[in-house]
């Protein structure tokens, strides 16, 4: 397995395999990688001849100095972990902030036709114009055929296709399923920071998005959403900062039902420091 720190080293060595007409699929990450990485990593390997896994914490997503600071760095595991792997097709990028940035580590504004105002986008001041610049960029330097990305950040998901649709950038993006822990929660390079507690808790969240999703077969969203509150309310070690059902188009909350439309519910819940987010299919 080939590992890069340096964007020339690395895009020289991806002209050599597209020379050969070789399809390069792409999985950006922020590292301290599970078995959620690994699974867009799998899907990736059938589709394409390579595979390139980028690890780099960006600074520039991250509201939260204390988040970024925490944020676990474990090059040495993530590496192990993509050896069990297929590994003479993947290629490791690990940039650093430099090879990235330059001298100056700032983001780009980007408008996604409203999309990035919506859940996470209020929530995380100027986060999406953080994930639009890194992406973006990651994108010009590994030109990759195909991109995967996970659904248990639907949001950014949907934000990278309109990215790729508004910029025109030439590749396919691919929405994975939501990886999870034996008891529902969904895993997250930040789950190995709870405390047992916390850990212990924080499975009530997809608890209640599964309920939810019963609930909405015969409920408005409004009562959908206020039995949510209740249930949170009862629950003193996880704090709620959303729960919202919206429009899997739009992600604007819905206001009244339609059978046309496709919806999510979406969710974001404090355990202690912890941020964790997750979200499931209504209809
Ligand atoms: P990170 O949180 O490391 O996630 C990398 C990719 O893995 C994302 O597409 C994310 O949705 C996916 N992923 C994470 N946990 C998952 C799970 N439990 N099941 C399925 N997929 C999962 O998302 C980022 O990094 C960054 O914002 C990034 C896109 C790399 C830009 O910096």
């Amino acid at each position: 397995m080939e590992i890069f720190h340096n964007k020339s080293e690395l895009s020289q060595h991806l002209d050599r395999i597209k020379a050969a007409n070789s399809t390069v699929g792409f999985v950006p990450t922020m590292g301290a990688l599970h078995d959620g990485h690994l699974s867009l990593v799998e899907k990736g390997l059938i589709e394409n001849d390579i595979i390139v896994v980028s690890i780099f914490v960006n600074p520039t997503q991250f509201d939260n100095k204390q988040d970024l600071e925490k944020y676990p760095r474990t090059l040495e595991a993530d590496v192990e972990l993509l050896k069990s792997l297929d590994h003479n097709k993947i290629i490791v990028y690990a940039p650093t902030i430099e090879d990235i940035y330059g001298n100056t580590v700032q983001s780009h504004t980007f408008k996604f036709d409203g999309l990035e105002n919506e859940m996470e986008g209020a929530f995380r001041e100027g986060h999406f114009n953080g994930v639009g610049t890194i992406v973006k960029r990651l994108f010009e330097i590994v030109k990759p055929n195909k991109a995967y990305f996970g659904e248990k950040d639907y949001q950014q998901l949907q934000i990278i296709k309109k990215l790729v649709e508004l910029h025109q950038i030439p590749v396919e993006v691919i929405g994975c399923p939501i990886h999870r822990e034996k008891d529902g929660l969904a895993m997250s390079s930040r789950n190995i920071r709870l405390t047992k507690a916390h850990r212990k808790a924080a499975p009530f969240l997809y608890k209640t998005l599964k309920s939810a999703k019963t609930k909405f077969g015969t409920k408005s969203a409004k009562q959908v959403m206020e039995w949510v509150k209740t249930q949170f309310s009862k629950q003193p070690l996880l704090e709620l900062e959303y729960f919202i059902i919206a429009d899997i188009e739009t992600l604007k909350p819905v206001k009244r039902k339609s059978t046309k439309k496709t919806y999510r519910a979406f969710i974001a819940v404090y355990a202690g420091d912890i941020r964790l987010i997750d979200n499931i299919a209504l209809n």
